[in-house]
């Protein structure tokens, strides 16, 4: 049976190797080592989330304030890129399969995240172009690993170990 990696390397068309690229570097530190250039993009990432023209992608956020999906991403992409541990301090462990549990992580939900995430970095001029191109991957990634955890947690609940959460794997 195919694992949760292979399905997202698959589903992506990213293998894991330019998936966690993020971690041949500092991505935190090569951007100044401040949490500003993660605040800009999860900002930007959000503004047209909340503001998209599709419904029921709209929809799937209806739960959370802006303002604290904002502080929730830029927390967890700071630690995620090489930072200071502000999400798990604040909110513990990423666990993000589980905590995506609630909302309908399909293949389109993906894709349309992707697009936002994509616009986003384009309009985010405080994140140089190699950068850029390693987070796109990590995310393209990601989000497929979050469609596969989806489906598979709607099957069975068991434990998974992953490096989209920490640059180790959990035990
Ligand atoms: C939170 C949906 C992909 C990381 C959320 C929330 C929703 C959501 C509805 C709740 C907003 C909040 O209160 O913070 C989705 C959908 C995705 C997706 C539909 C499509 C694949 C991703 C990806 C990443 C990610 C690719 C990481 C690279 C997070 C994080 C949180 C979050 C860190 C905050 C969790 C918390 O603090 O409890 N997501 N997400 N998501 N998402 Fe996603």
């Amino acid at each position: 049976m195919q694992s949760i990696q292979e399905k997202a390397s698959e589903w992506s068309g990213v293998a894991a190797a330019d998936a966690f690229a993020i971690d041949d570097g500092n991505i935190f530190e090569a951007l100044g080592g401040t949490p500003q250039p993660f605040v800009d993009l999860s900002t930007n990432f959000y503004t047209r989330v909340y503001e998209d023209e599709e419904e029921w992608f709209r929809e799937i956020f209806a739960g959370s304030k802006k303002e604290d999906a904002i502080q929730n991403q830029y927390e967890f992409l700071v630690q995620r890129m090489g930072g200071p541990p502000l999400f798990s301090q604040r909110r513990g462990h990423p666990a993000l399969i589980a905590r995506h549990r609630p909302f309908p992580v399909t293949h389109q939900a993906a894709e349309r995240w992707l697009h936002h995430m994509q616009q986003a970095l384009n309009t985010t001029a405080s994140i140089d172009a190699d950068s850029k191109t390693k987070m796109l991957n990590f995310f393209r990634h990601t989000a497929y690993f979050l469609v596969a955890g989806n489906e598979m947690t709607r099957q069975q609940s068991q434990g998974v170990t992953c490096k989209h959460a920490t640059s180790k794997p959990a035990e």
